[in-house]
């Protein structure tokens, strides 16, 4: 790999582009604001929607976060009316959490390849077969896979709360995200049976990619997120939850970051980090013309227009998440021991 091959996946904050000339953008947005304050509505987003849809939010006192603090926020918010901008199982988490307020998304056809990976009847066969387990799920999964958990958990706080558990002698059934459970696993050395499931964005950074990088640019730090493969983590400097990764980049001393995750991140972190140099981890090899495709799909879902319509439409134009209010119960106790955990760590 070259150093000019590099420019290719160097971050030039030019993410998402969206196809509205200057004009039309600015209309969305004038009238996105407004429509907030005429609706009672915050937005709440996460940092891998599109760079106008998180400056949005900042601009109107909504929330630009990790999935951890969407769901405390949109928890804690006064607003009737929560705007999530994300994932299905984003929206689905602030539903359940704040069941008296009207939920709606931009689309909720955003969903999440963990999510779809781990269907209800399928994971409660498995959870069938290790009755003594205590079962511990990511928030990337459906109300229904929630309902049977005895903990919701994201990655900010995995690996703490696993420890945990294995403090009180339980094992650990996990699901769905096999790195991220691999990771908790060796983290904790806890025993921990883990569901075969995987972001598909994640799971396309290369080792030898970020070897290669490293070796141009021996003083770069390297920042992973724990749903990518292991021999990626095993490269990481810091390995962290999308929060804890823009934390790292704040307080490491390495004016060059070498970035695996999804490239929404930049727009937050470059904005914290002005002065250093932002890098896009391989996710392909030197051959290939795209160096670095980390975007996830869902999220890129997520855009000026449908956010513009859902809060013109009276109906929320069948964009509102509504979620089994059973099904809401039980899966509101392994959420609330969620965001107590992560309380009692002051995240
Ligand atoms: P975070 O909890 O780190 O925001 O991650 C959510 C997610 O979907 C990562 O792919
Ligand atoms: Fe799911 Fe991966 Fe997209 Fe996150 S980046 S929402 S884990 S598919």
């Amino acid at each position: 790999m070259t150093a000019q091959s590099l420019n290719l996946i160097e971050t030039q904050n030019n993410l998402n582009v969206v196809e509205l000339s200057a004009e039309e953008r600015q209309a969305y947005r004038e009238r996105i604001k407004t429509l907030l304050k005429e609706r009672d509505a915050v937005l709440v987003a996460h940092y891998y929607t599109d760079p106008e849809i998180q400056s949005l939010a900042e601009e109107t006192g909504g929330c630009v976060s990790d999935s951890l603090e969407m769901a405390r926020f949109g928890r804690d918010h006064e607003a009737k009316t929560l705007v999530v901008a994300g994932v299905r199982f984003m929206g689905e988490t602030a539903k359940i959490l704040s069941p008296d307020k009207r939920v709606i998304m931009p689309t909720l056809e955003a969903t999440c390849s963990l999510d779809i990976g781990c269907p209800e009847d399928e994971f409660a066969e498995f959870r069938a077969q290790y009755p003594d387990r205590t079962v511990v799920v990511y928030a990337n999964t459906s109300a229904a896979v929630k309902a049977q958990a005895d903990w919701v958990v994201t990655s900010s706080i995995a690996v703490e709360l696993i420890k945990h558990l294995d403090q009180q002698g339980e094992k650990i059934l996990w699901a769905p995200d096999k790195h991220l459970g691999d990771y908790v696993m060796r983290a904790s050395g806890a025993d921990v049976v883990c569901w075969d499931g995987a972001c598909i964005v994640h799971e396309e950074f290369k080792s030898q990619g970020v070897v290669d990088l490293k070796a141009l640019y021996p003083d770069a730090a390297v920042l992973v997120h724990p749903e990518s493969p292991k021999s990626v983590i095993a490269l990481a400097d810091v390995v962290g939850s999308t929060s804890q990764l823009i934390k790292a980049a704040q307080e490491l001393p390495n004016q060059r970051l070498i970035v695996a995750t999804d490239k929404g991140i930049f727009y937050k972190m470059q904005q914290l980090v002005p002065d250093k140099i932002l890098m896009e981890a391989p996710t392909a090899g030197s051959g290939a013309e795209c160096q670095s495709c980390a975007q996830c799909p869902w999220m890129a879902m997520n855009g000026l227009e449908n956010l513009c319509q859902v809060l013109e439409a009276d109906d929320a134009a069948g964009q509102e998440i509504l979620v089994d209010t059973a099904l809401a119960e039980k899966a509101m106790a392994p959420l609330t021991r969620m965001l107590e955990f992560g309380a009692s760590l002051n995240r």
